[in-house]
Parts: C-alpha cells; structure tokens; sequence
C-alpha cells in the first residue's frame, strides 16, 4: 500500500519507519524541516531505541516531506499522529489535526480514488466522527464513508519500545465509518503485525473511550500499588514486593505495573487519565476514580520530599540517577525525577543528577540549576544522599566503594538489598526501610532537644 504518514515526532517516525520495514511505501510529512531532512537522510528525527537501524533497513520505502497535499495525492491511505495537547480543563485540542484535515480534505478533492484516512492521535469521545469528519468532508466536498473511509486508530506504546509493541501489539483497536473502512485498516495491520493480534472493531466512540479508559486504568493499578507502598512503609515487617507479586498472580489483576515505586509520568497517562475524569464532567458522571488516581500521582513527590527530609543531613546534596520519566527515553514531561529536582532547587538544596538519556532536556527544563554528573557512579561520589528515580540497568552497577556511609533511596528496588545494607543506609521505597528513617529521624531530634 502507498501510504503517508503525517507528523514524525515520537510515534509518527517510528509508525513510518514499521510500515516501510513492512514493504509498503511510505511518505512521512512533517512541518518540521530537520525532521524531514533527517528522514530523507536515513537518520532517526528521534530519539527512540530500534528505530535508527529500521531506516536503514527501509531501503528507497521511505521518503519524506513537507508537501502534505503532494503526499496524500500519491497515497492510498494517510496516518494522522500530530499532536492533540490537553487544554486547561483536561480535554485535548484538535488544532494541529484540523489543520491536518484541511490539507488532506483538499487532496482529496482533487483525487478520484478512494482513500483511507485514518486518525491515530488521541482525541476525546464524539471528536472523530463530528469535527474530524466534518473537517475532511468540508475541504473535500466527498462524502465519508461512501468516498473516503475514516478509522480512528490509536496505537498502544510505551516511549523505549516503540517498534517492538508496534509490531506486537496485545491487540488493535479500529473504529471505523463503516466496514470497507475497517475491513481495510484490519487487513493492512495484517500485513505489519507479527503477531496475529486480535483486532477490536467498533463505532468511533468507543473506540475513543477505549484508548483513554485503557490508559486511565493502568495509572489507576499505579497509584493503587503506591497506596499499599506508603502503607507498606509504616507497617513494622512492611515491603511492598511480598504484597504486589502476591496480588499479581491473582489473573484477575496481573503484575504489570503493580510495583509500587514513583508516580506516573510521561506523555501519555497523566493526560488520558485526566481527559476521563474531563469526559465525565462534560456528561455529568461522577468520575471518581481517575480524580482520585489523580490526586494519588500528585502526592507521590511529596511523599519523597517527606522522606528525603528526614534522611539528608543539614546542608546535604542529593543525588537523583532518572531524569527521564522512564528508562530509554529523553521525554522527561512530568517526569519524577525532574519534579524532585524542581521541588529540591525551590528548596536551595543542591542537586546533583545523572541519565543516560535526558540530561539535556532536564537541564533545560531547570534552566541550567541542576549540577549534571559524567556516570550514575560520579553522581554518587558527589552526594549525600541518592534517589533512584528510573528501573535502569546501568544504575545496578554502583561502584561499592563510593557508597560508604551514603543514603540510597530505591524506588524500583533494583539494588541487592543483601549486599549493600552493611555498607550504607539503604532505603527500599515501599518498605519498613521509610520507617526505620522516620524512627531515627525522631530519635536524632529527641536526643537534639
Ligand atoms: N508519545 C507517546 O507516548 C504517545 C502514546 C500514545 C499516543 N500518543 C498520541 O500521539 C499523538 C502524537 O504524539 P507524539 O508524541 O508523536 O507527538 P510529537 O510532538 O512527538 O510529534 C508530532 C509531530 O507532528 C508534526 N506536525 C504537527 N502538525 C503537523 C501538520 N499539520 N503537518 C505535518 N506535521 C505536523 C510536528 O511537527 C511533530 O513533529 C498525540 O495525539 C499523542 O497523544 C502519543
């Protein structure tokens, strides 16, 4: 299949490069003109684990360019995945894909063939099927459904595995216009899946509730597991891990992102779980939980300053080895690591940080105030106390011999408790480790008075 793909950040470079891998030619089109060069280049526009090699691997498939209209004239099908950012009452804009669909409803108009135009940027429920729709009929003149098909197909990835979950996805999801439209889109992800997934076929509607209520569940099962680690935390014996792989095994609730460690974060969870409960004001439904999955995330900084407080001596540095908002990405959009170090400078504490990834975009999230290390080691020569912040394999190899009587707070648990505990204070977030430090904490300021 001939196909454009518009927009290449995060999603849209990988999607391309996929389809192409697949053999299909592709047309990415990007405003951005270094995005585009670099495409045409055979370079990564971003920074995304795989996806460097698979351009190399697209042979002449790919091109790409900012002639949105040339490229859905040469096409059977356009991918839409430009940028659909939260406004301030938690739904999402749909200016960057109006814009989009004025071009792509022109192209059309001038084209005789049929065209699948499919929608894979987030969008609320009812926005596919009324503006979406109405914007690609207006600049088309043709009719949806009849001239052009219309799917909105969000795509379910995790920033760092890309590629991998978009060629073996748990499931896809389509909605459609109606069936040659759907039909088409099941037949195509047959061709680039290597999975055989199943595909979930439906009205637009739910297809767009389906995409924010899957995501606004999982950050539910996160600030759930954080609960039980703060509750871990203050009972004597407590740790959360004993709880959660114990739950886990329970099919009826799983393991995945049950740990009990840092908040949410990213570009995708803080958003889709708030754009639920938004969705639930505008129809007058009482959306308690995702308010209060919500509010459970936004306590979790806080929580760490709290134990933070208690173990840094007078004066100390703090150490912060995860600046991105999880491991293989440079996203660092409500990261915690970068939320701490914010919270910490506002504080006049010093900082001192490491990632293998995002220390650019951290320091300039923080405008230059956070003192970056060389190596998760320098960082820890550095510091008092340590907060790991990211599950990443590089941070297990802390050299032992810069952890002498040093804080290292775990919040993924990832180091061998057994190994460091004679050497250092180490603190497993979620366990009775917090209240071993809240215990002395006390006990310093008795003595103190
Ligand atoms: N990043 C994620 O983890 C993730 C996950 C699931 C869904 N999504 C959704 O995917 C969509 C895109 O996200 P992203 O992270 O790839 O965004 P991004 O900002 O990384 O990339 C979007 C690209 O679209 C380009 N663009 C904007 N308007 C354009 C136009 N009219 N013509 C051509 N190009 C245009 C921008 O220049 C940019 O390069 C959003 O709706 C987002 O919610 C993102």
């Amino acid at each position: 299949m001939d196909i454009a793909v518009i927009g290449l950040g995060k999603l849209g470079s990988p999607m391309a490069a996929c389809f192409a891998a697949k053999g299909h030619k592709v047309i990415g089109v990007d405003l951005n003109e270094q995005f585009v060069a670099d495409v045409n280049a055979k370079k990564a526009p971003v920074f995304e684990p795989g996806l460097q090699e698979l351009i190399e691997k697209c042979d002449d498939r790919l091109t790409a360019t900012t002639d949105l209209h040339d490229a859905v004239k040469q096409c059977e099908a356009t991918f839409i995945i430009v940028p659909t950012p939260s406004k301030a009452d938690g739904a999402f804009s749909l200016d960057y894909t109006k814009i989009a669909c004025q071009t792509i409803g022109a192209a059309l108009k001038e084209n005789d063939r049929y065209h699948l135009v499919v929608l894979t940027s987030t969008v609320m429920p009812g926005d596919t099927g009324v503006h979406i729709r109405k914007a690609l009929e207006d600049a088309s003149g043709k009719t949806c459904g009849k001239d052009f098909g219309l799917c909105y197909s969000p795509e379910f990835i995790s920033l760092g595995s890309v590629i991998n979950d978009y060629l073996r996805p748990d499931f896809t999801l389509v909605g459609q216009s109606d069936e040659k439209a759907g039909k088409i889109l099941e037949d195509f992800y047959g061709t680039i899946c290597e999975n055989d997934p199943p595909v979930a076929r439906m009205n637009f509607v739910n297809a767009e509730l389906t995409k924010l209520s899957l995501n606004a569940y999982v950050t539910m099962k996160i600030s759930y597991a954080n609960t039980l680690a703060e509750i871990c935390e203050k009972l004597d014996g407590g740790n959360i891990d004993d709880v959660t792989n114990a739950i886990g095994l329970d099919s009826r609730i799983g393991r995945k992102y049950l740990k009990g460690a840092t908040g949410y974060a990213g570009p995708c969870f803080p958003r889709d779980c708030e754009a639920v409960a938004q969705l639930g004001r505008t129809l007058n439904v009482e959306t308690r939980l995702p308010i209060a999955t919500d509010q459970v995330n936004k306590l979790q900084i806080p929580r760490m300053l709290n134990l933070i407080d208690q173990a840094l001596p007078q004066g100390g540095t703090v150490g912060i080895l995860g600046l991105a908002y999880k491991p293989d990405t440079d996203v660092i959009e409500r990261s915690q690591g970068v939320e701490l170090a914010e919270a910490l400078l506002d504080r006049g504490t010093t900082v001192v940080a490491y990632d293998p990834a995002a220390m650019e975009n951290a320091q300039e999230k923080t405008k230059g105030a956070l003192q970056l290390a060389a190596s998760a080691d320098d960082c820890l020569s550095q510091v008092d106390l340590l907060v790991i912040t990211t599950p990443i394999n590089e941070y297990k190899e802390l050299s032992l011999k810069n952890i002498q009587g040093k804080t290292i707070v775990d919040c993924w648990r990832i180091l061998d408790r057994s190994q460091l505990e004679p050497l250092c204070n180490y603190v497993g977030v979620g366990t009775d480790d917090v209240l071993r430090v809240q215990q002395d904490a006390e006990n310093l300021s008795a003595k103190a008075a």
